[in-house]
C-alpha cells in the first residue's frame, strides 16, 4: 500500500505559538510516561497484546460472515441463469446485473451464435441482393391473389419463385402508409447487417422507383399465430415438445439481438404472427419494420412513438413510450403465455375476467393446481408437471410489471435449454410428425 507524507509548510498554522506549547507539553507528557515506564510494564503489554487479539479474532470472523453471505448469494443467483425456479417474487434477482457477455451454448453444446461468434450465416446465404420490379413481378406471377401468404400491418406477402429457382417470400410494402420508407430502410439496413439462424434470413430487396418490397426465405409452416389460433385448422395442434423448442429459438433470437447484436435491437413487435415456422416447425423471427437499435439510446433508454400490438406491450411502455429490452422480454412472456395455454393475448368472447391473457394467467401461474388447468387442452397429458412449473414461472417473470425485475433473454435461454434436452432423452418413444427435428441442430 502507499503511504502519503504531507510535508508542512513553512509558516503554515502548525506551526503557531498555542500548537507549539501544545506539542512542547506534548513531548513534556511523553517524556514523563517514559520515566513511569518500568512501573507496570507487564501489564501495559498484556493490554496491547489482548487488544490486538481481540482485534484480529473480531477482523476475522466479520470477514467469514461475509464471505458466506457471498458464497449463499452466488449459489442463489450468482449464475444468473436459471430462473425457472424463481417464482414472482423472487423474480426481483433477475435484474440488470446478470448479464453475462457469452452467448449461450446451443442444446447439444455444438454452437456458439453471435457476431464473431463461431456460426457463419446459412451455407446457402448468398448476401443480399437487388432485384428489379419486373423480376419480383416474374417471380409471383404479377403479384396473383393465389400467390398471397400473408398480410400484415406494413404489406402484403407473397409466395414466388425467383430465377435461379428459390422459392421466396415477397413482401411488398403498402404505398401508402407513411411509415413505409423508415421501416423499409430499417428492414434493410438491418438486416443486411445481422445473421443468425434464428431470424428469418434477408435475401434482398427491391427500391426501383416507387416500389419497396423485402425478399425473404420462405418459411413453409407460416407464423405461430396461424399454428396455434387458426379457427380452421387442418393439422394436428403443436405438441409440447415442439411449443419447448419454439419457447426456445425465439428466446435464442431476443438473446441475439440484445445482447450480441452491435449495437443492440429492441424489436419492438415481437408476437406471434412475426415468428414464422421452417419445414421441421423451427422457429425463426421476422417484421422489424418497428425495431431500434441501441445507438438511439439516451440513458440507457429510448423515449419513442408507442407501435406494437395490443396484449404485446409492455406496460411501461405503452404509458409512457420508455423502450428497453425489457419491454422485448414482456411481449416473449406473452408469447410463452399463448403457447402454453393456446390464448391469444386479447379475446374480448371470453367471460369477464378473462379478457386479457395476462392478467388472467398471473395469479394462475405461482399456483401449482391452477396451472394444470390453464394448459392449452390439446397437449394436455404431453408434459411432466415438474417442466410445466417451471415454464409457467418463466412465463411469469417476463410479464411481471416492474421491468427491472424481468429476466435478461440469457437467462430464459438458459432455464429452457434443460428442458428442451430432456425432451430430446424422452422424446425417442413419441410418434409424431414433429419428430424430425429433434436431431436437427441449427448451426
Ligand atoms: N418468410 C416468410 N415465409 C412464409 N410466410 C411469411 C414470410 N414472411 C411473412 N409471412 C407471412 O406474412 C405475414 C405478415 O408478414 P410480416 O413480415 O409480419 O409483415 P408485416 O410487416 O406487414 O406485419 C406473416 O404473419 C406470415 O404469415
Ligand atoms: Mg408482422
Amino acid at each position: 500500500m502507499e503511504i502519503n507524507t504531507t510535508a508542512v509548510p513553512e509558516g503554515s498554522p502548525g506551526l503557531t505559538t498555542n500548537n507549539y506549547s501544545h506539542n512542547h507539553h506534548h513531548l513534556r507528557s511523553q517524556s514523563y510516561n517514559q520515566h513511569h515506564h518500568g512501573i507496570l510494564p507487564s501489564a501495559s503489554i498484556l493490554i496491547i497484546i489482548i487488544a490486538t487479539i481481540s482485534i484480529t479474532i473480531l477482523l476475522a470472523i466479520s470477514l467469514i460472515i461475509v464471505m458466506l453471505r457471498r458464497i449463499k448469494s452466488v449459489k442463489k443467483y450468482g449464475s444468473g441463469k436459471d430462473i425457472s425456479n424463481i417464482n414472482n417474487t423472487g423474480g426481483k434477482s433477475m435484474a440488470h446485473g446478470t448479464i453475462s457477455s457469452n452467448a449461450s451454448p446451443d442444446v447439444k453444446s455444438r454452437c456458439l451464435y453471435g457476431p464473431n461468434l463461431g456460426c457463419a450465416p446459412p451455407s446457402k446465404f448468398k448476401g443480399v441482393q437487388v432485384f428489379t420490379y419486373k423480376e419480383l413481378e416474374k417471380a409471383t406471377d404479377k403479384f396473383s391473389e393465389g400467390n398471397v401468404i400473408g398480410k400484415g400491418g406494413f404489406g402484403v406477402v407473397y409466395k414466388g419463385v425467383l430465377s435461379d429457382g428459390t422459392v421466396a417470400a415477397i413482401k411488398m410494402l403498402h404505398r401508402e402508409r407513411k411509415q413505409r420508407e423508415r421501416s423499409f430502410r430499417i428492414e434493410v439496413d438491418l438486416l443486411s447487417r445481422i445473421h443468425s439462424p434464428y431470424l428469418v434470413e434477408m435475401l434482398g430487396y427491391c427500391a426501383d422507383q416507387h416500389h419497396r418490397l423485402l425478399i425473404f426465405e420462405f418459411m413453409p409452416n407460416g407464423s405461430l399465430h396461424h399454428q396455434l389460433h387458426a379457427s380452421h385448422k387442418q393439422q394436428q395442434p403443436l405438441n409440447w415438445g415442439t411449443r419447448l423448442r419454439i419457447a426456445l429459438d425465439c428466446a435464442r433470437a431476443l438473446e441475439f439481438l440484445h445482447e450480441h447484436a452491435s449495437p443492440s435491437v429492441i424489436h419492438r413487435d415481437f408476437k406471434c404472427s412475426n415468428i414464422l415456422l421452417d419445414q421441421n416447425f423451427r422457429a425463426k423471427v421476422t417484421d422489424f419494420g418497428l425495431a431500434k437499435t441501441g445507438s438511439e439510446k439516451i440513458n440507457g433508454q429510448i423515449s419513442t412513438r408507442i407501435l406494437g400490438t395490443t396484449g404485446y406491450l409492455a406496460p411501461e411502455y405503452a404509458s409512457t413510450g420508455k423502450l428497453t429490452t425489457k419491454s422485448d422480454v414482456y411481449s416473449y412472456g406473452v408469447v410463452l403465455l399463448e403457447l402454453l395455454t393456446g390464448r391469444v393475448p386479447v379475446d374480448t368472447k371470453r367471460p369477464p375476467g378473462e379478457h386479457v391473457l395476462v392478467s388472467w394467467a398471473l395469479p394462475r401461474l405461482t399456483n401449482r393446481e391452477k396451472i394444470v388447468q390453464m394448459v392449452d387442452p390439446a397437449i394436455r397429458g404431453q408434459y411432466s408437471k415438474k417442466d410445466l412449473i417451471q415454464v409457467a414461472a418463466i412465463a411469469a417473470v417476463c410479464v411481471q410489471t416492474e421491468a427491472d425485475y424481468r429476466p435478461l433473454m440469457i437467462d430464459v435461454v438458459q432455464s429452457l435449454i434443460p428442458l428442451v434436452k430432456n425432451l430430446s432423452s424422452v422424446s425417442s418413444s413419441a410418434s409424431s410428425r414433429f419428430q424430425s427435428h429433434i436431431v436437427s441442430p441449427r448451426c
